[in-house]
C-alpha cells in the first residue's frame, strides 16, 4: 500500500521537512501516533500549544461556536472578536487589536501601522529596524523584515524600507533613528529571539530601545508571537523587562490551537481608520472564543507561575545532564521558551534519537534543541523529558563520528 509520505510528496507543495511520523490524536502534553505509539511533546505545535493538546475547556468554547456560527465575515458585530480583545489588552496594556490570522500577518499590520504613522507624525518616515538574527514571518514584507537570506534569496526583491542591525548595539539604532536622509520610524524586535536559536535580548538592551524610541519620537514594536501567553514566565516577555511597546504581536498561542493572530496598539500609534486594513478570515468567531478561552484558562490557573517553575526545573536539569559530561554548552530562554546549545553539530540527530524515546524535541541549526512545551507539563512529565533527552544526546553522541 502506499505510504503517507508517498501520498505527500503527489499531493502536496514540498515545502516541510517533515519528522517520520504520523500524528492523530493527542492530550495535554501527549500526542499518539497512527501506530500507537504515544509520545511526549516538547514542541507544542511550536509554542502554539500552551494549554496542551484538546484541553476541554478550549474544546468546549470552540465546539459551542461553532455550532452557533462559524463566519460571518467582518462586515458585521462579533463578540467573541471584542471578548478576545478585551483579554488581550487585560493582559498586556491599554489599546485596540486588529485581528488576523498567524504572526506573519499581525507583524504585516504592524508594518503598515507603523508607515501609517510615520506618514502622518514623522513627515513620511517610513524605514523600520530589525536585528540579525530575527525571524517576523514569510510573507515579502516580514522576510524583508527577518533580514535573513537564507529565508529570501530565492524570491528577491524585498519590499524596500527595512535596515537590519546587530543585536545588542544601542550606538547603532540611534544612529538609524538619527540618520538625515532616511530617518527610522520604528523598531521591530523579538525580546527572545526564538526561531534563529532562542536569543534573549537582555533586559538592559530592550529599555535602552524604548528609551531610544521615546527620545527620537519613533515606535517600539514588539513581536511576541512566539514568547506571549505566559510562555517566558509573565504574560508577555516584556513585562520581565518594564519596556512597555508601542504596538505587540500576537498569535501562536493566541489560538490555543487554532489560526488567530492580533497586533495590539496603543494609543500613541492608533492611526488606522475604516478602510485601512483588513482580512477575510480575521478573527473568525470560533477562533476567537478558543482564544478568549485559552486566556481565562491560563489566568485561573497562574500559568505564566507554572511556566517558570516548570522552566526553573528543565534548566537545572540540563545543566545537571552538562555536568555529567554531555556536550551541552548553554540552557538560553526563559520559562517554556529554553534553547539547548549543544558544543556538537548533532541537533537532527538528537532529535531523531528522542523520538525513538517518545519524545518530541525541536532541533534549530546543527547546534540548538528548542523546548516550547504546553505550560501545563507536570514535574513527573518534565522528569520523563529530561532523561529522554540524557539518552538521546547520548546515543547522538555514540553514533556520531568524534
Ligand atoms: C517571533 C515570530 N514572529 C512571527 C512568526 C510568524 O508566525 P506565523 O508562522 O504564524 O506566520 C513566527 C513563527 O515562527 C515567530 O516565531
Amino acid at each position: 500500500m502506499e505510504s503517507l509520505a508517498e501520498r505527500e510528496r503527489r499531493a502536496l507543495c514540498a515545502t516541510y521537512r517533515r519528522n517520520p511520523v504520523n500524528l492523530v490524536s493527542g492530550g495535554g502534553c501527549w500526542v499518539e501516533t497512527d501506530d500507537g505509539r504515544r509520545l511526549l511533546d516538547l514542541v507544542g505545535g511550536i509554542a502554539v500549544n500552551v494549554l496542551g493538546h484538546c484541553h476541554p475547556e478550549v474544546v468546549a468554547a470552540a465546539q459551542g461556536q461553532l455550532s452557533r456560527l462559524m463566519h460571518t465575515s467582518n462586515l458585521y458585530y462579533n463578540l467573541p472578536q471584542v471578548e478576545l480583545a478585551e483579554r488581550l489588552a487585560a493582559s498586556a496594556f491599554s489599546g485596540r487589536a486588529f485581528l488576523c490570522n498567524s504572526g506573519a500577518e499581525a507583524n504585516e499590520a504592524a508594518i503598515k501601522i507603523a508607515r501609517k504613522w510615520g506618514q502622518r507624525h514623522r513627515e513620511g518616515a517610513h524605514t523600520i529596524i530589525t536585528l540579525e538574527g530575527a525571524f517576523h514571518g514569510r510573507t515579502l514584507a516580514t522576510l524583508a523584515a527577518t533580514g535573513n537570506a537564507h529565508y529570501s534569496a530565492p524570491f528577491e526583491p524585498m519590499p524596500p524600507g527595512f535596515r537590519q542591525l546587530p543585536r545588542g548595539e544601542l550606538a547603532a539604532v540611534e544612529a538609524a533613528l538619527t540618520d538625515r536622509t532616511s530617518p527610522a520610524v520604528a523598531v521591530l524586535v523579538e525580546p527572545i529571539q526564538g526561531e534563529s536559536g532562542v536569543f534573549p535580548l537582555g533586559e538592559g538592551y530592550l529599555r535602552g530601545l524604548r528609551d531610544l524610541c521615546d527620545r527620537h519620537d519613533a515606535l517600539l514594536i514588539l513581536d511576541e508571537v512566539q514568547t506571549g501567553m505566559a510562555r517566558t514566565g509573565n504574560w508577555w516577555a516584556y513585562q520581565e523587562v518594564g519596556a512597555v511597546p508601542d504596538l505587540m504581536t500576537s498569535a501562536k498561542g493566541l489560538g490555543g490551537g487554532l489560526p488567530l493572530g492580533a497586533v495590539l496598539v496603543s494609543e500613541r500609534a492608533d492611526v488606522l481608520e475604516a478602510g485601512d486594513h483588513g482580512s477575510t478570515f480575521g478573527g473568525n468567531p470560533v477562533a476567537c472564543a478558543a482564544g478568549a478561552a485559552v486566556f481565562d484558562v491560563i489566568r485561573r490557573d497562574r500559568l505564566w507561575e507554572r511556566a517558570a517553575t516548570a522552566g526553573d526545573q528543565f534548566r537545572e536539569g540540563l545543566e545537571g545532564l552538562a555536568r555529567s559530561g554531555l556536550p551541552i554548552s548553554q540552557v538560553r530562554g526563559r520559562g517554556l521558551l529554553l534553547g539547548v546549545g549543544l558544543s556538537r553539530p548533532i541537533a537532527a540527530e538528537v532529535s531523531a534519537a528522542a523520538l525513538a524515546q517518545g519524545v518530541l524535541v525541536n532541533a534549530i541549526g546543527k547546534e540548538t534543541l528548542r523546548l516550547a512545551p504546553p505550560l501545563v507539563i507536570s514535574d513527573d512529565e518534565v522528569e520523563v523529558a529530561l532523561e529522554a533527552l540524557g539518552s538521546a544526546i547520548g546515543a547522538a553522541v555514540a553514533a556520531a563520528p568524534a
